[in-house]
């Protein structure tokens, strides 16, 4: 096919990208958009800040947007994300022990009943474990109300949206070796051995170069896949956007069956979070690079 999204349809999985409301007015973004994804993961509009600004009173306007928009043309949704201890509004950052617990799980709870069925995927947690050679988690008001307050999530949101897939997301996990990634596995088979609601393992795949990328990053998708879970690659970016990388990547994915699809974040270099780096498909006029070329032939070549 012609398209990363109806190529990667042929190969059974999806190809999206993050989304901004605020950019839907824009062509240029959107003739892209509509042509060339089947998946959107809204990129700031449901977290925690965006969705419930003041306790108790939630905001969807903008995450609804973007869900109209997609779903009005077939593209799947991914929620991002429910729990995490980053882009939290000032109320909950000043809240702690069973009063945060609470605070948490009522937002679970709530915003994932706002989008149930709509949203295919959710990430339920986001970046829950630390970085270094630990392998354990994250210090964060969350982590402070228990150690598990991550399954309490899931529940929570397997209550809320039966029918969602539940995923943990997080970065710096693509090294199979590496003690974070060692870290997610363990609490994955835990969950897993003990029926903990979990569909999904989500890697960010934030690159910061052609050759930094692990070349085991496959053994790392199949070996949770063997767990039970379906594999995506999240929030992939890769600095100045080198083919041979974005071809490599894609190749993992499509070497694991249970790696069921591709996100990029974002759609041109100027909507990046990097933008600076350049590290994705489409340069700020909108036009293909290198890297496009070598994804979609990845995916049209199996
Ligand atoms: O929209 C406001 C604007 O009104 C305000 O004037 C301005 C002043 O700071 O901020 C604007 O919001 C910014 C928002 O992006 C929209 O541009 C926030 O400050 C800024 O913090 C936010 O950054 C986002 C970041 O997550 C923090 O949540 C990035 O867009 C987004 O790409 C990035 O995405 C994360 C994933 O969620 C999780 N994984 C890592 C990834 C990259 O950091």
């Amino acid at each position: 096919a012609t398209t990363l999204g109806a190529s990667a349809a042929e190969r059974g999985r999806f190809f999206g990208t993050a989304v901004a409301a605020g950019k839907l007015g824009d062509g240029s973004y959107t003739t892209i958009l509509n042509r060339e994804f089947n998946q959107v993961t809204p990129e700031n509009e449901m977290k925690i800040d965006a969705t419930e600004p003041q306790r108790g009173q939630f905001s969807y306007g903008n995450a609804d947007r973007i869900v109209q928009h997609a779903r009005s043309r077939g593209m799947q949704v991914r929620g991002h994300t429910l729990a995490w201890h980053s882009q939290q509004p000032g109320w909950m950052q000043s809240l702690s022990g069973s009063t945060l617990r609470q605070a948490m799980l009522n937002h679970v709870t709530q915003v994932a009943t706002h989008f149930r069925g709509q949203v295919t995927w959710w990430d339920v947690v986001n970046e829950a474990f630390a970085d270094g050679s630990g392998g354990g988690r994250r210090d964060s008001n969350l982590q402070r109300t228990g150690n598990d307050w991550i399954e309490a999530a899931f529940r929570a949101a397997d209550a809320a949206d039966p029918d969602a897939q539940l995923c943990y997301n997080d970065y710096n996990t693509d090294n199979w070796t590496a003690a974070k990634t060692q870290g997610v596995y363990r609490m994955v088979q835990d969950f897993k051995s003990r029926g903990v609601p979990i569909d999904c393992v989500g890697f960010q795949a934030h690159f910061t170069g052609g050759s930094n990328y692990p070349s085991n990053f496959r053994t790392t998708l199949s070996s949770f896949a063997a767990l039970g879970v379906d594999v995506h690659i999240t929030e992939l970016d890769i600095r100045n956007a080198p083919a041979d990388a974005y071809r490599n990547v894609t190749n993992d994915c499509l070497a694991v069956p249970r790696c069921t699809g591709i996100t990029v974040w974002g759609i041109r270099d100027s909507d990046s979070w990097r933008s600076g780096e350049s590290p994705l498909l489409f340069n700020s006029g909108g036009t293909k690079k290198a890297a496009y070329d070598a994804v979609l032939a990845a995916l049209n070549s199996g």
